[in-house]
């Protein structure tokens, strides 16, 4: 195991019912945005629920907070922060309002020019304004993480960004939330949490049978509680159970001391910022390329991954390799996400694009840093 230090710090509060302990977790005299998506929230429930626990702060709402959070959308809510000296965040929604306003946070006490420096040239996170979050949508891990994922809509870019100044102070995950989901976006957060725990797993082994057993087991727990959640949606104690897996997916906890990928991610994000296809989708369209041409250097771990989590036993390597990619897309489509790019409309031209994106920004990606604009062509004609 390499050596590794590891914090989390983000207070979790967990359960129905639990949304209104909102007001109790944020500091007395606080002025707060409360920042929200395309208005499900009003629609569920949630919207009351919180409004009822911060009664007597003073709220000022933020609304519009697109799927693949817009820069452009965000700078007006940056403006808000400053101009009206808010104090706290307040996000109520999924992950793409929750990394919205963790930008937001980090923009507003930016004091560099354009805070878009944040993503595009790495510029450090030396302040951020304290958030909170009401999650309703279980996918991303941005809950209990440092992360924030943006989108410049005039570049057609989509960036991330890491500090732990915008992990949440605390996160309200209340399973409830699941029951108003549509189907599409249950999808969406079972392949999401399933492809992080991927990232940080199917590498190279290196002595990690704790982090192993933990990724392993959260896989399985995906896979059978996340069908489950999709043929009952009111099913509260497997919405319970796929909303923590979500959670323990991305919150540095299984990819602590271990390598990690990565690059189903990284091409993901291409296929988002040019085609806005759901974030989720792509990586379902990208990992079955990338377990296929980087077979040899993942081999180990492709075949302890069909052996503890498909029931893959016995055949050669190469079998078993193949059997595992099948297996691991024929679940994605199971769930009713499609995993060839045909699918979506898109064509070898967008690989063009994609290849000289990479090859322009000149850094190689994966868990050795070998995956370059050639293998990434080859990863994506596999997927015509
Ligand atoms: O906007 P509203 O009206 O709230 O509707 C949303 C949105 O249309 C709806 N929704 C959310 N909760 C609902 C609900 N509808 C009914 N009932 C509820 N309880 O769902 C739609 C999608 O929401 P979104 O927040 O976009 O989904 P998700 O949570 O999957 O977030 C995706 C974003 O997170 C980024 C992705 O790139 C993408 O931009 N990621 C963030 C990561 C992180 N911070 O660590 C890691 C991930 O890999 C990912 O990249
Ligand atoms: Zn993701």
């Amino acid at each position: 195991m390499y050596n590794f230090e590891f914090q989390n710090p983000v207070k979790i509060i967990f359960g129905k019912g639990e949304i209104s302990k909102t007001g109790k977790n944020i500091p007395v005299g606080a002025k707060i945005l409360l920042t929200y998506g395309g208005g499900s929230i009003f629609k569920n429930g949630v919207y009351d629920q919180v409004k009822a626990s911060v009664e007597g702060f003073e709220v000022i709402e933020f609304g519009g907070i697109e799927p693949n959070p817009h820069y452009e959308t965000l700078m007006k809510a940056v403006e808000i922060v400053k101009k009206e000296n808010i104090t706290f965040l307040l996000s109520v929604g999924g992950g793409s309002v929750l990394d919205g306003t963790k930008f937001i946070a980090a923009a507003a006490r930016y004091a560099k020019g354009d805070p878009w420096r944040i993503l595009s040239m790495r510029a450090p996170v030396l302040d951020a304004v304290p958030i909170g979050a009401v999650l309703t949508l279980p996918a991303t891990g941005s809950e209990m993480n440092a992360s924030s994922v943006i989108t410049r809509a005039e570049y057609q870019e989509k960036l991330a960004f890491m500090s732990p100044l915008v992990m949440p102070f605390f996160s309200i995950l209340d399973p409830e939330v699941i029951f108003s989901l549509p189907e599409k976006q249950v999808s969406n957060g079972i392949v999401d949490s399933f492809v992080h725990v991927i990232e940080q797993y199917l590498t190279f082994p290196v002595n990690s049978p704790i982090q192993d057993r933990f990724a392993e087991g959260i896989l399985k727990t995906l896979t059978e509680e996340g069908p489950k959640v999709l043929a009952n949606r009111l099913d509260y104690d497997s919405a319970a159970n796929l909303m923590w897996s979500s959670t323990m997916a991305l919150n540095g906890l299984i990819g602590s001391g271990v390598p990690q990928d990565w690059a189903t991610h990284m091409i993901g994000h291409e296929l988002t910022a040019f085609h806005g296809i759901d974030h989720a989708r792509t990586l379902a369209i990208v990992l079955p390329g990338i377990m296929h041409i980087m077979r040899e250097q993942k081999q180990a771990k492709i075949i302890q991954l069909g052996e503890r989590v498909w029931g893959i036993t016995d055949g050669s390597a190469n079998e078993r390799i193949n059997r595992t990619i099948k297996m691991t897309a024929g679940f994605f489509e199971s769930v009713g996400i499609p995993t060839r790019l045909s699918a979506y409309q898109v064509g070898a031209e967008t690989i063009d694009r994609i290849c000289d994106r990479f090859t322009k920004r000149g850094y190689k990606i994966g868990e050795k840093a070998n995956i370059g604009p050639g293998e990434i062509r080859l990863i994506l004609e596999d997927r015509l």
